[in-house]
Order: structure tokens, then sequence, then C-alpha cells
């Protein structure tokens, strides 16, 4: 049975700015398959065949099969107690601010409304060439969508080697720079420049919370570590708070 501890408790309720830094494991709760670890995409497909520019230029039917099987996961998911709780804590705290490497628009879905998508959105797509954005359904029918221009149409996500959106990154490094509590939810914290985020918000002096299933790279970093399902930990964090507010 998880302990909430005492101090952390009175660290919220001092505390205004709360980030939540989200990886695929606040999404595990929701039927979507994390990256890593035992079930995760990368032991069964492989990201240089699927997940980076070449490969959707080498082949694209391939690489849109992909994007599209998992879209349909992400469709047929919902939100879950980790998500909805981030969202009904915007209600007790002056600014909440998610900042996730996420492409699973479940935070938004949860009513989330302060969101930084470092690694895009699953649900998104744009043309190779003038960049133009194409936010509906796609028609698969003739083969891989293409653009006016003549552009293949590819999804919005942020592949392996590629500069993460300057306007979302910017965003979230500023939360971070400005959290008084910030949370680490769900993530292996081994991919960068994301990860990155966790030491700047301990470099401006914020109180670090990991939950996740098992230790990481940043456990020794944190001021406090749970581990445990985020779907149950976050829930019993907030009902700590209430309780004691
Ligand atoms: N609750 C909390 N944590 C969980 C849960 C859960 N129910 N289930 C799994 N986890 C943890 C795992 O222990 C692991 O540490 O979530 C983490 C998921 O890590 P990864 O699979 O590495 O996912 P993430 O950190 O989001 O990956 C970062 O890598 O593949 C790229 O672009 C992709 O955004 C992704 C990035």
């Amino acid at each position: 049975m998880i302990e909430i501890s005492d101090s952390l408790i009175d660290t919220l309720k001092n505390s205004e700015s709360i980030v939540f830094f989200t990886g695929a494991g606040i999404s595990a709760e929701s039927g979507i398959a994390t990256f890593r670890g035992k079930e995760g995409l990368w032991n069964k497909f492989k990201p240089e065949e699927l997940a980076n520019f070449d490969a959707f230029m080498r082949n694209p039917e391939l690489v849109w099969e992909w994007y599209n099987y998992r879209r349909r996961i992400v469709h047929e998911a919902k939100p879950n107690a980790a998500h909805l709780t981030i969202a009904k804590m915007q209600n007790h705290f002056k600014d909440v601010t998610v900042v996730t490497q996420n492409v699973d628009n479940l935070h938004r879905r949860a009513g989330s409304k302060k969101i930084f998508e470092l690694h895009g959105n699953i649900e998104k797509n744009y043309c190779i060439n003038c960049k133009k954005d194409f936010n509906e359904e796609l028609d698969f029918s003739s083969g891989v969508p293409k653009c006016d221009c003549g552009g293949l149409i590819r999804p919005g996500v942020v592949w392996f080697g590629e500069f993460l959106p300057e306007d979302q990154y910017l965003g979230g490094e500023k939360a971070a720079m400005n959290a008084e509590v910030f949370f680490v939810v769900g993530t292996s914290a081994v991919v960068y420049p994301a990860a990155g985020l966790v030491y700047t918000a301990k470099a401006s002096g914020a109180t670090i919370v990991e939950i996740n299933i098992e230790e990481t790279e940043i456990s020794s970093s944190v001021n406090y570590s749970y581990f445990g399902k985020a779907g149950e930990i976050l829930p019993k964090i907030f009902e700590e708070y209430k309780l004691r507010v």
C-alpha cells in the first residue's frame, strides 16, 4: 500500500505552478503499448524501418500502414484515471501544464488545456515539401496521399533524428523553469532532448516527483519516487491533497 508523504502534500499546498512531464507509461492503462520494456513496441517493430524520415522515403506504404494501425488503437483508447486526474487538478492549482512525449492526444481528450506535445501528434499530418497541414481524414484508396504540390503527406509525429517542434519545446522548457512541482510520469527518461527537461526543472528549484512502475535513469535525481501504476498513484496523491487543503 503506497503512502503519500506529508511533506509532498505540504509542498503541493504551497504551490501554484505544477507541471506533468509524461511518457508512454501514462497511456499504458488505456491499452496503448509503451516503446521499451518487455511488451514495448520497439521489441516488435524496428524504429529504423518505421520511425525515421529515410525509412518513410524508402517505403512510405509500410510506414503509413504502421501509423494507421497505431491510430486505430489510439482512437479506440480512452483517457485513464491518470490523465483525468491531471485535468481535474487544473481546478485546484493556478497553473497546470502538461509537457508530453506522447502523440496519442489522450491528455487533450481528458480535458487538459495547457499541453506541449514534444513529439508531435498522431492525429496530425503535413506535406513533406510545402509543410501544408492535412488534419482531416486522409484517403488511402489510391495509395499514399499526396499534397496538391505533389509532396507526400506524412504523419505529424517527430521521428528519430528530427528536431522537436520549436514552439512546443520552448513552451515545455519555460514550464519546466517555472515549475514548483514537476511530476515525471511513465517515462524511461532516456530520449533527449525531452528527458533533459527533468534536469532543467531540478536546476530551477522544482520538487521532482517520479511515478513509474519501475526505477528509471532519473530515479536517483528526484525528490520523491512512487513505484506503481500512474492510474492508481496520481488519483491517490490528489485525494490526499484534497483531504488536507
Ligand atoms: N504507470 C507508470 N509507468 C508505467 C506504466 C504505468 N501503468 N506502464 C509502464 N510504465 C513505465 C515503464 O516502466 C517505462 O519506464 O513507462 C515508461 C515508458 O517508457 P518508454 O516505453 O521508453 O516510453 P517513453 O519514455 O515515453 O519514450 C520516449 O521514445 O520511442 C520514442 O518518441 C518515442 O516519445 C517516445 C520516446
